[in-house]
């Protein structure tokens, strides 16, 4: 398989890897997320002997979680415009890889998993097309995707709090929609995939409580920073983002998630 030489697909990208941020950002999805795929996953069904690819596998935590249950019979070959450091298996190859722009193998694994990167990419679809042709005949594409356009407040100290935080998801959406990004791809890509030709689709919605402490809210601090260059461009001001971290430690906050989707289908 090419190597991308430039990450030309991450141009659309406003999380980056290189920022001194991501591996905070990468521990909360781990902490929030990881329960929720790996449930799915196993309910899909992950075999030793199996051959596996995760695209945009970040920090690596289901990459590695794979390998484990793939065993030294199996692989898992873990993608991304640019790799996070990740431990070590026998059954674990990483690769930087453009899932929209570098070459992948045909007819090649058991088992796709993207966790949180189609939404980001404005080809998605055509990726879409792409994974089916990189499974086997009966194989399945696991997906993992936000809509972030639901993000409810729940309970805030002052009427203040929930306005400057609803600002906030406001502006977040905004960001991420000018480079590209489908922020409601989770309730749509079961659609998606049925376009694209899998079959046996199916959806499950999660959803979370965010409070002080929680990974789902020590995740929304780190986007104050991560993405502060971007939410200032969008109106917020460097006040109202520490008001916001402020806030974020207030026990009487309390916020919905966004609906996180696991969808799987397989390839014909
Ligand atoms: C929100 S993070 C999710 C990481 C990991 N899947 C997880 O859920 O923990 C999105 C990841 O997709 C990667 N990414 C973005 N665009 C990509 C592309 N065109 N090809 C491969 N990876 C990409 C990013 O570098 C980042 O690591």
């Amino acid at each position: 398989m090419r190597e991308s030489a430039s990450g030309g697909g991450g141009r659309s990208y406003l999380f980056d890897n290189a920022s001194a941020h991501a591996r905070g950002q990468h521990r909360c999805l781990a902490g929030w997320l990881d329960r929720i795929s790996i449930g799915e996953l196993s309910r899909v069904g992950v075999q030793p002997g199996m051959s596996c690819l995760d695209v945009g596998a970040g920090a690596g935590s289901i990459a590695v979680w794979l390998a484990d249950q793939v065993g030294p019979g199996g692989s898992v070959l873990a993608t991304d415009l640019v790799p996070l450091p990740m431990a070590d298996r026998p059954a674990l190859t990483v690769l930087r890889h453009d899932v929209v722009r570098d070459a992948l193998p045909e007819t090649a694994f058991d088992l796709v998993h993207v966790r949180l990167v189609l939404s980001h990419l404005p080809e998605r679809e055509a990726v879409l097309a792409r994974l089916f042709a990189a499974l086997r005949p009966g194989g399945v594409l696991h997906l993992l995707e936000f809509d972030a356009e639901y993000a409810p407040v729940l309970t805030v100290p002052d009427e203040r709090a929930g306005d400057l935080y609803r600002r906030y998801q406001q502006a977040k959406l905004r960001a991420f929609r000018t480079r590209g990004s489908e922020q409601g791809w989770g309730r749509r890509c079961a659609a998606a995939m049925v376009r694209a030709g899998f079959v046996g689709v199916e959806a499950s919605p999660h959803l979370d409580t965010l409070g002080p402490g929680t990974p789902q809210l020590e995740m929304q601090v780190h986007n104050t920073w991560h993405l502060r260059e971007a939410l200032l461009r969008e109106g917020l001001t460097d006040d109202e983002l520490a008001e916001l971290r402020a806030l974020f430690t207030d026990p009487m906050f309390r916020a919905c998630s966004n609906v996180v989707y696991a969808v799987h289908g397989r390839r014909p």
